[in-house]
């Protein structure tokens, strides 16, 4: 077992185990919206930020794939850690002002819309890839995909046409947090 400080309490997991998992394990909240245990973890949102300190230098680090080590200080409502979140908050909650997942996010960070809120899109994309994975690694097809790349990478089916594979089960739209999926969905289903 490897054990560190969480929140300055010390805590225990096993090798292979990330600070997140540590963390729910223990019942210690960290926001997150790329990430399900379902299916391995991605980094998009940075969300899970949480400060480590590893005896040499302190830094922000995001919590769902960065592992455990012995000895290591974590905190994971620092100022610096709350500044992160409210600033990629800001950023959520002007393009899907209407997620109600974000919109709790922003209530319990008093993040409100700022001038840059987007109009007319309520259920923004944010890359997450929480459908992508789950299609691929949870219900074993390809019914989903990356396409494009920078600015217009976007979540599509392969070659943009229905997917052949797509069961219909649904699973994309349960697992966005956005509910961009179920905007997207008819158009991947066919
Ligand atoms: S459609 Fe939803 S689940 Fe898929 S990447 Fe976008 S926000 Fe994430
Ligand atoms: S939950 Fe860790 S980066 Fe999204």
């Amino acid at each position: 077992m490897i054990t560190f400080s969480i929140n300055g309490q010390e805590y225990e997991g096993q090798e292979g185990w990330t600070i997140l998992d540590v963390a729910r394990w223990n019942g210690i909240e960290i926001p997150t919206l790329c990430h399900h245990g379902a299916v391995e973890p991605y980094g998009a949102c940075r969300l899970c930020a949480v400060e480590v300190d590893d005896g040499r230098r302190s830094r922000v680090v995001i919590s769902c794939m960065y592992p455990i080590k012995a000895g290591i200080k974590v905190q994971t409502h620092s100022p610096r850690v709350l500044n992160v979140r409210r600033w990629i908050v800001q950023l959520l909650l002007d393009e899907s002002p209407e997620a109600p997942q974000i919109k709790e996010l922003a209530r319990s960070l008093g993040v409100t819309p700022s001038r840059f809120q987007k109009t007319g899109v309520d259920f923004a994309c944010h890359l997450c890839g929480l459908c992508v994975r789950t299609c691929q690694e949870v219900v074993g097809v390809q019914a989903l995909t990356f396409g494009n790349r920078g600015l217009r990478k976007e979540i599509t089916s392969p070659f943009r046409t229905a997917s052949k594979d797509c069961l219909g089960c649904g699973s994309c739209v349960y697992v966005c947090p956005t509910g961009a999926m179920e905007q997207l969905f008819s158009r991947v289903a066919g």
